[in-house]
């Protein structure tokens, strides 16, 4: 028997986990799946000037290694739709990676050492432990305040700062709760992240994803304190198969100094992303983004169904989300979470994920992506599975 490496102990990814399991009921029973994030599994598709941009670069040869920071093109479309959100960059802070979750990667690879702690919110998205872990760093979870529409509560984030903290991450809207931060909570953030030496890194995966109210990108008002923002071609543009994304990085006083040079070393190792992918990035962030509001109407009306529907439930309680689409319902009975989750899947047929593979029990994930029919059917299970369970 070959053992795995130790490291590999503690890399834990619930959403993909419980994918696995709905497999296995699905041989006995239909599944609804509010499991993955993923709109292409559902009614929505990638815009057709996109689709046709790669197939272009493909047939007009751009089949190459590109440059390890990315190919001209879409690192000068980055830098201009970057700086006119008021994110302060240029062409040498760029870099493209195959999705966010390479930019995760390559953020904690280069930036953190073994045993130096990261804050990262609880509920989280996984991949943020998966790697800190990983590389022998220290997740130092920071709790969402539910009772303020999952808003940061910086002062919560202050206390837990220690002389091993080395950055702050932001998933800003939020995955799982759908929230999006106030403000002024952001700037409190940069004033205590310079307080203390922080680099804080930003994910703005969902930034064109609002349903409700306004989101604020934080390196636009960062000062002198390191940001790398991310983004990418997942969400926005409904494109998650390309594995398209990239890092944006900040530094009006040039802080980072090595530490940058670490970052695109990191990228040289795996030479660059793929390259005719790239060339959708300059369509996609300059184009007219006609998918857009057709997007958002469908999201709003699942996202109030959601929160109708759950807020019902009696035993279930729901934060409304404003953007992206996912909700984090709160589990007011006496059960495990994961129990919860488990036995929704096999007594019926309802794949979500269960709040602790978020780092935070007692709530469930559910995606809102399934047209209002599916909701329905998933929601009336969730409700008589709960009466039973409260019995
Ligand atoms: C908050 C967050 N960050 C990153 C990712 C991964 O993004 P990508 O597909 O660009 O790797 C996801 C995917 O669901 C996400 O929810």
């Amino acid at each position: 028997m070959i053992k795995p490496a130790e490291r590999m102990k503690n890399v834990k990814y619930a959403i993909r986990d419980i994918a696995v399991l709905a497999k296995q009921v699905e041989k006995e029973k239909k599944v609804l799946y509010l499991n993955i994030g993923d709109p292409n599994r559902f009614d929505f598709d990638t815009p057709d000037e996109l689709k046709n941009a790669i197939i272009n670069a493909m047939k007009g040869g751009h089949n190459y290694y590109a440059d390890s920071q990315g190919i001209k093109e879409a690192v000068d479309a980055i830098v201009k739709h970057n700086n006119n959100l008021g994110i302060e960059t240029d062409e040498s802070n760029i870099i493209l990676t195959v999705g966010v979750s390479e930019a995760v990667n390559i953020f904690v690879a280069s930036l953190i050492d073994a045993g130096e702690n990261v804050l990262i919110p609880s509920p989280s998205y996984p991949l943020y432990s998966a790697y800190i872990n990983l590389y022998g760093c220290v997740p130092n979870f920071y709790t969402l305040d539910e009772g303020n529409e999952w808003d940061i509560n910086v002062e919560d984030i202050e206390k837990r700062i220690d002389d091993k903290t080395k950055a702050v991450v932001i998933i800003n809207p939020n995955n799982p709760t759908g929230g999006v931060y106030d403000k002024k909570a952001l700037k409190e953030l940069v004033n205590v992240a310079g307080q203390h030496n922080l680099i804080i890194f930003s994910d703005e995966i969902y930034d064109e994803m609002i349903l409700e109210g306004e989101m604020h990108h934080i390196a636009s008002f960062s000062e002198e304190v390191p940001v790398i923002t991310c983004n990418g071609l997942a969400k926005n543009f409904l494109a998650p198969g390309w594995r398209t994304g990239w890092m944006a990085i900040t530094d009006r006083e040039q802080r980072l100094g090595t530490a940058k040079d670490a970052i695109m070393q990191m990228g040289r190792t795996r030479l660059c992303t793929t390259t005719p992918m790239q060339f959708a990035v300059k369509p996609a962030l300059e184009g007219n983004r006609l998918h857009r509001e057709a997007t958002i109407k469908k999201l709003r009306s699942r996202r109030d169904l959601t929160h109708k529907r759950i807020n019902e439930i009696e035993g279930l309680s729901l934060v409304k989300p404003k953007a992206a689409f996912y909700a984090f319902p709160r589990i007011n009975f006496d059960i495990d979470d994961k129990d919860f989750v488990t036995r929704l899947l096999k007594e019926e047929g309802v794949a979500t994920v269960h709040g602790s593979g978020f780092d935070m029990p007692n709530h469930f994930r559910i995606v809102y992506l399934p047209p209002e029919p599916i909701l329905n059917e998933a929601f009336d299970k969730i409700e008589n599975f709960v009466n039973r369970m409260r019995k």
